[in-house]
């Protein structure tokens, strides 16, 4: 008989966002009546710029035609989406980035979770405690730990815990550690890292000889000048920093899905016998190996989001959701409430009463307002005694809820 990879079994049944779909698809079903408000998973509501629709329409209509039909798409991405993207993100920072070192993706999620399979079984891994749990169960699946405690969390990785006390920050590690996830704005937290923390973690990484996975998929919610929107704008991260960026909470594609990851020439591991090798080398090998590209009318959308038209479109997309965050921030802490994030990002984070779990929480709010969040504890120990509420739904039903839960 086949054997399993018996390291899927160290981790909880159920993914966190299908568990939670799970309770809410039993809930609506014995209340059949209750109009549902989804603040759970970070989905957007609104539709996709026009700019970006036209483009894929038109892309789509070129493959119908022999003259202008395009099969397998290059590998790494067309070149128009690469150098968009270096045009439409990195210049403007002062940040040089190759085309060439631009990865195009499903998405963030996927690249957050696979890019660890380039890495050594051996390395000592480094999450923040709360974390998007992808960073988390990848490395689990891959063997990377031992089993969970009964608090959840995995031997063998290093948490950082990102707590109130230290305004959800992580710590540096204590002693050393090769691979350190960090995100930011945050996901679940919705707090940023500022350009000293961020040089903070890059002076560690190159002490350490670490490399830093940073996902930034959040970063068109940045609304102070002085955070950085990616970790390349910062000294010395070409040498220590892989990059994760999304089209979906930006231009709406959580459905269309496409994202790159950026690895930058410089940035190299080292073999059990010392020899140093490009990290570009290994996840080109990957991304050709194991993905064969996103579609032709998806990349010329994306590009389309670097339009004039469709970066305005964007912006007037991140601000509703911005606006619905500041909304939900200012009517909770009205309503008494000990409220992070929601500033930069499009997550709040809500510390609860002392002794109220998350779970308990989440049922409560679902069974007695039928509004969904999701459990700090989901995200990790250290986010127990929290909740996160997304800000991703249209404005009506986000005033709702904030009734809802105030007549709680
Ligand atoms: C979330 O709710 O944390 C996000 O939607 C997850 C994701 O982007 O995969």
């Amino acid at each position: 008989m086949a054997q399993i990879n018996a390291h899927y079994l160290k981790l909880k049944a159920g993914y966190l966002f299908p568990e939670i779909a799970r309770r809410v698809n039993t809930h609506a079903q014995a209340h059949p009546q209750a109009r549902i408000i989804r603040l759970g998973i970070g989905d957007v509501v609104r539709g996709i710029p026009r700019p970006i629709i036209d483009a894929m329409k038109d892309a789509t209509e070129e493959l119908a035609h022999d003259a202008t039909f395009r099969g397998y798409p290059p590998d790494q991405g067309y070149d128009f989406l690469r150098q968009a993207i270096v045009a439409g993100d990195f210049a403007p920072r002062g940040v040089t980035i190759d085309p060439d070192e631009i990865f195009v993706s499903d998405g963030a999620k996927c690249d957050s979770g696979n890019i660890q399979e380039i890495f050594g079984s051996g390395n000592v891994v480094a999450l923040t405690d709360p974390v998007y749990p992808v960073y988390c169960d990848s490395n689990v699946m891959a063997g990377r730990t031992g089993s969970a405690g009964s608090d959840g969390r995995f031997d063998g990785l290093v948490y950082l815990p990102c707590v109130a006390d230290n305004h959800f920050s992580p710590p540096l590690p204590q002693g050393h550690v090769d691979i350190i996830y960090l995100c930011s704005p945050n996901n679940p937290t919705g707090t940023v890292l500022t350009r000293g923390e961020l040089s903070g973690w890059i002076a560690y990484a190159q002490r350490e000889h670490a490399v830093i996975l940073f996902d930034a998929a959040y970063e068109g919610y940045i609304t102070d000048p002085e955070i950085p929107h990616s970790i390349y704008e910062l000294e010395g991260a070409r040498q220590v920093a892989i990059e994760f960026r999304s089209f979906s909470k930006n231009a709406g594609f959580t459905g269309v899905r496409c994202g790159y990851t950026v690895v930058p020439r410089e940035l190299v591991g080292q073999t059990g016998d010392g020899q140093e090798v490009p990290l570009h080398q290994l996840w080109a090998r990957r991304h050709s190996t194991k993905f064969n590209g996103v579609s032709y009318p998806v990349q010329r959308g994306a590009a389309a989001a670097y339009s004039p038209d469709g970066a305005a479109a964007i912006q007037e997309l991140i601000a509703f959701y911005l606006e619905n965050a500041r909304i939900m921030r200012e009517r909770l802490i009205r309503e008494g409430m000990t409220v992070y994030g929601g500033v930069h990002a499009p997550y709040l984070w809500l510390q609860m009463p002392t002794g109220t779990s998350s779970w308990d929480f989440f049922d409560h709010l679902l069974q007695e307002a039928h509004v969904v969040g999701t459990p700090g504890a989901g995200f990790g120990a250290a986010g127990e005694g929290y909740f996160r509420l997304s800000a991703f739904n249209q404005r009506d039903m986000i005033q709702e809820a904030l009734d809802r839960i105030a007549a709680m």
